[in-house]
């Protein structure tokens, strides 16, 4: 794996751990040097899928991943719903949470090699994990890897379209810990279409649910 340093909220004084350990807390993801950043509340994380969460699960057919599933809510709806779900995410703490709750969970990095890769038919993306390794692209290719020729990939997308935006992130929390800086990225549908463009994949179904975006890739027919 490499390092932990690099990822969402992971390192330096680890207030994602300590949020998760806790059972809540907002966060902010910081572009280091910029201003105050986004919120992310980890109480959500935490809580039951809503509204948004099922509109995702009601569209997944067969057996879905769930990448960078945090303590494992979407897991939790997914198996509500009769899917056979699996989680995966670098976060030990995360994971342990999961695995608490009763969840299968797997403690490693999408970029590592994956159980019945080739095989999932559904891939889920959320919370702004289009984010994860700073390169939406290459995020991307790997989930294509990773589901079946007839897979989708659902991904959560930044609500204003046109978002296209890489940068170097911190996780801080209210008392002011801070993560170790990390790569992130924040796409909007529009921006993403554009940027498949050439590639083995397109976006096929776009929705949104309270604020939240939603987009469907597919392989291209
Ligand atoms: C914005 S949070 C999303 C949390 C989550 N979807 C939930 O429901 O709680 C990003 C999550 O992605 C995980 N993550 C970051 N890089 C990852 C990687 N390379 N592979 C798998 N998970 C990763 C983080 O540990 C974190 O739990």
């Amino acid at each position: 794996m490499s390092s932990p340093a690099a990822h969402f909220g992971a390192g330096g004084d680890a207030p994602y751990d300590i949020a998760l350990r806790n059972g809540g807390g907002t966060l902010r993801l910081v572009e280091i040097g910029e201003g105050s950043g986004r919120r992310v509340e980890i109480g959500r994380f935490l809580a039951a899928a809503d509204a948004a969460d099922d509109s995702v699960i009601a569209r997944i057919r067969g057996p879905v991943l769930d990448v960078g599933c945090g303590p494992g809510r979407i897991v939790h709806a997914a198996i509500l719903a009769g899917r056979l779900s699996l989680g995966v995410d670098v976060s030990r703490t995360a994971v342990e949470h999961a695995r608490q709750r009763g969840l299968p969970a797997l403690h490693r990095s999408v970029f590592e090699p994956l159980p019945q890769e080739g095989s999932w038919r559904a891939l889920l993306l959320m919370d702004g994990n289009i984010g994860i390794g700073g390169a939406p692209h290459v995020l991307l290719e790997r989930c294509a890897q990773i589901i079946s020729t007839r897979g989708s990939i659902f991904v959560e997308v930044d609500p204003e379209p046109t978002t296209d935006r890489g940068y170097a992130a911190t996780v801080v929390d209210e008392d002011g810990r801070s993560s170790s800086p990390f790569p992130w990225y924040d796409v909007g549908a529009a921006a993403l279409r554009t940027r498949l463009k050439g590639s083995r994949l397109e976006i096929t179904e776009t929705w949104e649910v309270s604020g939240r975006a939603f987009v469907r890739v597919e392989r291209r027919l």
